[in-house]
């Protein structure tokens, strides 16, 4: 039998921080279901939010808040901003390069919501991608890809491992303890800036085991996302080009922004994205993102890799203006867990990243929180993993597996429906005679002839629609039209 010490289920920056915690003496085996690239991490444009120095905590931590309607976990924001003074030095320290001026001095952008400048970026627009291979360089542990996740192995509230599809083929991986970072839900709506990778399998499985998912009405829509490609993944227009000072206007050149929120771009992610899709509703105008404030120069030079993919489109940025949409983009809630990624109720299993809700993030989160949030709780879920005490078990058999992983004949179809369907009645504005709408053809769905990983999705997206019929009042990016 193929065991582990540790299976890290997940290879973004959550998943890859974790097994850089974890020393060589450790058998450990980090899988992910495709190729190691197709992750959210990769994708992340924008930066990495940092507290600036210890008076800059406090500050953080009410912009989170703040953000975050104050739903949030106050310790865990506390943690989150307290732990980057560790976190981000000792990236820097280990050969992760962030955008310097010609000093050498570290470049702050800001985002909606902040207070002040404390987000720091690689490669001008690219900062997910640096993030993500230096952490791939880093790596010690073994990786696996081709990997897909379609069972946790649970007997008495303890993990064993996992069954898997390992390039198409069964497997059965057991690990003493296993970490989920298998990033959110992206693919089960429409319009998404997610990896194609992120579909809400392992957040499926724990519904079906009774693992607890909170927070779950809180989906985060990204205001800006240029959606008119035909692919899965709509492309992101980084938030940070709003804090550099691009506007956002409408066919006649409006900043209708206002209209919603006095700090009209730059108001917190929920606000932009519900004023930007509720203006195109009741105007039948077009939204875009207008940057021809900007020099050529200066604009080439600080978002190299929009310039470059625009330009592949025909766009001549900064003197085009580009359509605009909001796209789902972040899952604010997740799998229920301390600030120690351990799961209530559970033995060897620890979740960390966007697939779990320690509360860091409220009913909306912060803007670049993301990739800081993958870093302090990985580290923190090693920290609790390498201090317990190790006992060894008897592994139990795990006989039952599923005939039907991948596909059945009407899979493809329901997929779709579903991901229209969360895109019209579980999106940036719900109303409840859609949320029924949805949760019946979810069930419906349900009792039909699917395979495994459709199942797992319908189990989310059950999750999402019923946490959004409890939650009776609109609260962040949870917002119910009467
Ligand atoms: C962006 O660059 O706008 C995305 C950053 C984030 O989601 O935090």
């Amino acid at each position: 039998m193929k065991k582990y010490d540790v299976l890290i289920i997940g290879a973004g920056i959550a998943g890859l921080y974790a097994a850089m915690q974890l020393p060589k003496s450790k058998k450990v085996l980090v899988v992910c279901k495709d190729i190691p690239w197709e992750c959210n991490t990769f994708y992340a444009q924008g930066g990495m939010s940092t507290a600036l120095n210890e008076a800059d905590i406090s500050v953080h931590v009410e912009d989170t808040m703040a953000a975050g309607a104050y739903h949030n976990d106050k310790e865990a924001v506390e943690i989150l901003s307290r732990t980057s003074l560790v976190t981000t030095p000792d990236i820097i320290s280990q050969g992760m390069e962030f955008d310097t001026d010609e000093e050498g001095n570290i470049l702050y952008t800001k985002e909606a919501a902040h207070s002040t400048e404390r987000i720091v970026h690689a490669g001008g627009d690219a900062t997910g991608r640096y993030m993500h291979y230096f952490m791939m360089v880093q790596n010690k542990h073994q990786l696996q890809k081709n990997t897909l996740v379609y069972d946790l192995l649970i007997e008495d509230g303890r993990c064993y491992g996992v069954k898997a599809s390992v390039n198409y083929r069964p497997t059965t991986i057991y690990a003493d303890d296993v970490i989920i970072a298998s990033g959110g839900i992206g693919s089960l709506y429409a319009y998404n800036t997610n990896s194609r990778t992120i579909s809400a399998d392992i957040h499926g499985i724990c519904v079906e085991k009774g693992i607890e998912l909170s927070d779950m009405e809180f989906m985060q829509f990204h205001p800006t996302v240029f959606v008119d490609t035909p692919y899965a993944r709509k492309l992101l227009l980084t938030e940070a080009l709003r804090g550099e000072g691009a506007h956002v206007v409408d066919d006649d050149g409006n900043r209708f922004l206002f209209e919603y929120d006095n700090r009209g771009e730059l108001a917190s992610r929920d606000i932009v994205a519900r004023g930007i899709f509720d203006y195109k509703r009741k105007t039948g105008k077009n939204a875009y993102l207008d940057f021809s404030m900007f020099e050529e120069k200066w604009f080439e030079h600080r978002f190299p890799n929009i310039t470059r993919t625009f330009g592949a489109l025909g766009y001549y940025f900064p003197k085009d203006k580009v359509s605009i949409s909001p796209a789902f983009h972040y899952a604010n809630g997740g799998i229920k867990c301390d600030t120690y990624g351990c799961i209530e109720g559970m033995e060897g299993l620890y979740v960390i990243g966007e697939a779990a809700r320690t509360g860091v993030h409220g009913a909306n989160r912060l803007a670049s929180n993301s990739l800081l949030e993958g870093m302090v709780f990985a580290k923190r879920a090693v920290d609790h993993l390498l201090g317990k005490e190790q006992i060894v078990l008897k592994t139990p058999e795990f006989e039952k597996d599923y005939a039907n992983i991948l596909h059945k004949d009407n899979d493809k179809t329901y997929k779709h429906k579903l991901r229209q369907v969360m895109w019209d009645d579980i999106g940036i504005i719900r109303t409840t005679q859609g949320l029924h709408e949805a949760k019946n053809l979810i069930y419906d769905m349900k009792n039909r002839e699917i395979g495994r990983l459709l199942e797992l999705r319908l189990n989310t997206a059950s999750a999402i629609v019923d946490a959004a019929l409890a939650r009776k009042e609109s609260l962040g990016s949870h917002y119910m039209e009467s």
